[in-house]
């Protein structure tokens, strides 16, 4: 992929990851993605992050296309998850640089990844800043977004903000900027990458956002370090990542189950029934189609999560058990949920389920339904009663958020 200038005398030398379908190991990212590594020809030649080290090459010749490693003076490295260091020993041997920049925490991460005492190691914190020449940088702790180091950089002179995995997204493209990819699908991958990722530092980024309005700084390209450049819509994803944040209550709730014999299925569709009846939107997702993190995704604006799954050696199907880690891992908030289970002889799940949504701090609508072997007529009118139960909840919801 061409090295792009995205700013006069600043370069995209990033490194395009076509095939990458495993995101670290717990995303999905079926339109692979990017390490997005840029370049500011100043005064002082300045790199700002890396790539995966298995892709150090591939950099190289990014690099090597507009200069040679060793004419780089400063490297930035704004987060040192290894998709954005791991190329950090490498890069070192070659640029021998006069500086490497870091947060604090990012400092003591660098040491501990690479075990380089000697490196030049610079630890910033928010309110400092360095001069490139032209340009300066200023620097700003994101701790949280999404790890303790995780910093931004800012510069004042091209409106352009550095940020990291924040505002990013798991995309593969030989367009490099917003306005040149479609819109809407952008923004979904934006919203499957922040509920996959981010979310349990929601916290963290409505005060990041706010420290960043008050800040005053003007920004009209924002530039992460995966996937499309904002150039053309950073009002609308600083607004959608406030929303993300916020969590507001919405009319849709999730339903996701797995099944061995579809008598949790026929369940599930009852439910989704009975909650659209209430004028409430419903999603049903089958786990063993559906991966972890496209729940999440599909959860993103759905107040209701609705769990099922057959009673299986005294518990819950694996796949369900899997879900649940997850997303009680990504702190949701502010959803009504319900459990429901098929079962043979023993019937454990529904129990299994129910405190497994308490757990995630789920307001559950109990009792849930439970149904023995196949369910009929009057068990799929008890699911369908559970829905409309289920989507009133969410509507109470959604009218005291209004109110
Ligand atoms: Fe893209 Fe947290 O690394």
């Amino acid at each position: 992929m061409p090295v792009t200038e995205i700013k006069k005398d600043i370069y995209w030398v990033g490194v395009v990851d076509w095939n990458i379908h495993d995101f670290h190991g717990y995303s999905r990212s079926p339109q692979g993605t990017t390490y997005n590594a840029y370049l500011v020809m100043d005064e002082k030649i300045t790199l700002f992050d890396s790539v995966p080290a298995k892709y150090q090459m591939d950099l190289y010749h990014q690099i090597r296309s507009i200069i040679p490693l060793e004419k780089i003076d400063y490297i930035v490295c704004n987060h040192i998850e290894p998709d954005h260091s791991g190329a950090m020993p490498f890069l070192m041997e070659k640029i021998q640089p006069e500086k490497v920049f870091c947060s604090k925490l990012g400092h003591r991460m660098l040491l501990d990844h690479f075990h380089q005492p000697d490196w030049p190691y610079h630890p910033v914190q928010t309110g400092d800043s360095i001069s490139l020449g032209k340009r300066t940088v200023q620097f700003m702790e994101a701790r949280m977004l999404h790890w303790p180091d995780s910093m931004f950089s800012y510069i004042p002179e091209d409106k352009l903000l550095i940020s990291n995995d924040a505002f990013g997204q798991n995309i593969a493209s030989s367009e490099r900027f917003d306005d040149e990819v479609d819109l809407a699908m952008l923004m979904k991958e934006s919203s499957h990458y922040y509920h996959n990722i981010i979310l349990p530092y929601s916290q963290r980024v409505t005060a990041v956002l706010d420290d960043v309005a008050k800040m005053g700084i003007e920004i009209d390209m924002i530039a992460p370090d995966h996937g499309i450049i904002w150039r053309s819509n950073v009002p609308l994803i600083l607004q959608a990542y406030r929303e993300y944040a916020e969590q507001r209550p919405n009319k849709k709730a999730v339903i996701v189950y797995d099944t061995m014999w579809h008598s949790t299925e026929k369940m599930a569709k009852a439910i989704a029934e009975g909650i659209m009846e209430e004028g409430v939107s419903a999603k049903i997702m089958a786990l063993k189609q559906y991966h972890h993190s496209d729940v999440m995704g599909e959860l993103a604006d759905a107040t209701g999560i609705v769990c099922g799954s057959p009673t299986h050696n005294n518990g819950i199907m694996p796949l369900m058990a899997d879900f649940l880690t997850y997303m009680k891992g990504l702190r949701p908030v502010g959803r009504v949920g319900a459990a429901f289970a098929s079962f043979g002889w023993s019937g454990e799940s529904l129990n299994v389920l129910t405190d497994w949504l308490k757990s995630a701090k789920v307001e559950v609508v109990e009792p849930g339904v439970k149904g023995k072997n196949v369910p009929d007529h009057a068990k799929l009118a008890e699911c369908k009663e559970l829905g409309r139960q289920v989507a009133r909840a969410i509507k109470a919801k959604v009218a005291e958020a209004e109110a």
